[in-house]
């Protein structure tokens, strides 16, 4: 039994990835939940023949129910960007929105593993981490800022340049944050190994790293990437319902509380997350979430030394944003 909760269900990302959802044969409740429209979507989707039960929640008084007895929460609530805008720029109003989400998931689901797909996502998984630890039901192995459409990028845009590989299953390491240049993708440690010249390390870095502005400039205006996202954001749900299901180990990246695995996190800490408390790094999930975070086992190039150096600054100021948010000083 795995019970499903999409809260922001009726928008861009939220469709998609419910009908995602409902194509996935290990869930067996999905709960759609949104402010608007989700009664209309969560019809629609019902009538997709799998075996899993698709309920609707419309508006505040609704989310309770939303999000009891649940197993999972994926959070894509909130306004995506515009051109000319950053993440930060969303900080205003989705820091709210998911504050008031993640309160409700707490009282009534504290166990619940809660996926946060809302940006800025440096900032907004701070402030869940705070919110869950004033309810008393913060458990870092059970909290993830999704990050996977980094890395769906980073094989995808290696592809472009190098036609041989496999999309699918090559597989690159995306460590830092989720904006701009926290986004620190190692590409000197792309599985199966790729060649690169240091001009398209140089190339390929930025592509990953302003990838989303690619789709919000193209979209001139109507939004930020949904459907990739939708299609991230069901794989990393389905790796981690697949890890608590059969106790496989599976390994998605993801931004997560270092001190999840302190002992794990040491060499992340090392290349250059210092005390940062949370950074995207590769985890092994399992029935309780994080089992550990993952090691490189591996020297990385001086230029992602450097990246990493520059993504960590950026990340103390976003994680302190979102913690000061939850938690004003006093
Ligand atoms: P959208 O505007 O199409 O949809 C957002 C939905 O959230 C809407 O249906 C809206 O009604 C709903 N909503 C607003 N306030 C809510 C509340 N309090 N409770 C429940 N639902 C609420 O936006 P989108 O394109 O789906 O993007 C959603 C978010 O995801 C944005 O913040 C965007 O920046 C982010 N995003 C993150 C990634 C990532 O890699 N993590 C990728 C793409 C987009
Ligand atoms: C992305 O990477 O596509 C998302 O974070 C949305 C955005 O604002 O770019």
């Amino acid at each position: 039994m795995v019970s499903v909760a999409i809260l922001g269900a009726a928008g861009g990302i939220g469709q998609p990835l419910s009908l995602l959802m409902k194509l996935n044969t290990n869930v067996t409740r999905l709960h759609l939940y949104d402010i608007v429209n989700v009664p209309g979507v969560a019809a629609d989707i019902s009538h997709v023949a799998t075996n899993s039960e698709v309920k609707s929640f419309l508006g505040p008084s609704k989310l309770p129910d939303a999000v009891t007895d649940i197993d999972l929460a994926i959070i894509p609530a909130g306004v995506p960007r515009k051109p000319g805008m950053t993440r930060d720029d969303l900080f205003k109003i989705n820091a709210g929105i998911v504050k008031g989400l993640v309160e409700a998931i707490a009282e009534n689901s504290p166990r619940a593993f809660i996926c946060i797909i809302s940006n800025p996502v440096n900032s907004t998984v701070p402030i869940a981490a705070e919110v869950l630890a004033k309810k008393g039901c913060y458990d870092p192995r059970r909290l993830f800022g999704v990050t996977t459409l980094d890395v769906v990028r980073a094989s995808r845009f290696v592809k472009d340049i190098r036609p041989k590989v496999d999309a699918a299953t090559l597989r690159v390491p995306v460590v830092g944050g989720h904006s701009g240049t926290t986004i620190v993708p190692l590409l000197s440690l792309a599985s199966p190994p790729v060649e690169l010249s240091e001009k398209e390390v140089e190339e390929l870095t930025n592509r990953i790293q302003f990838g989303g502005d690619e789709v919000v400039k193209a979209k001139d205006g109507a939004g930020s990437a949904t459907l990739s996202m939708a299609y991230a954001g069901a794989r990393f749900a389905d790796s981690l319902i697949r890890a608590q299901q059969s106790g496989v180990a599976v390994v998605e990246p993801a931004f997560v509380a270092l001190d999840a695995d302190p002992e794990g996190a040491a060499e992340y800490r090392n290349l250059g997350a210092g005390s940062l408390r949370f950074f995207a790094v590769p985890v092994e999930l399992g029935p309780s979430g994080i089992k550990r975070i993952v090691p490189l086992n591996a020297t990385i190039s001086t230029y992602e030394r450097k990246a990493i150096a520059v993504a960590a600054d950026a990340l103390a100021i976003n994680i302190d944003t979102g913690v000061a948010f939850a938690t004003p000083p006093a």
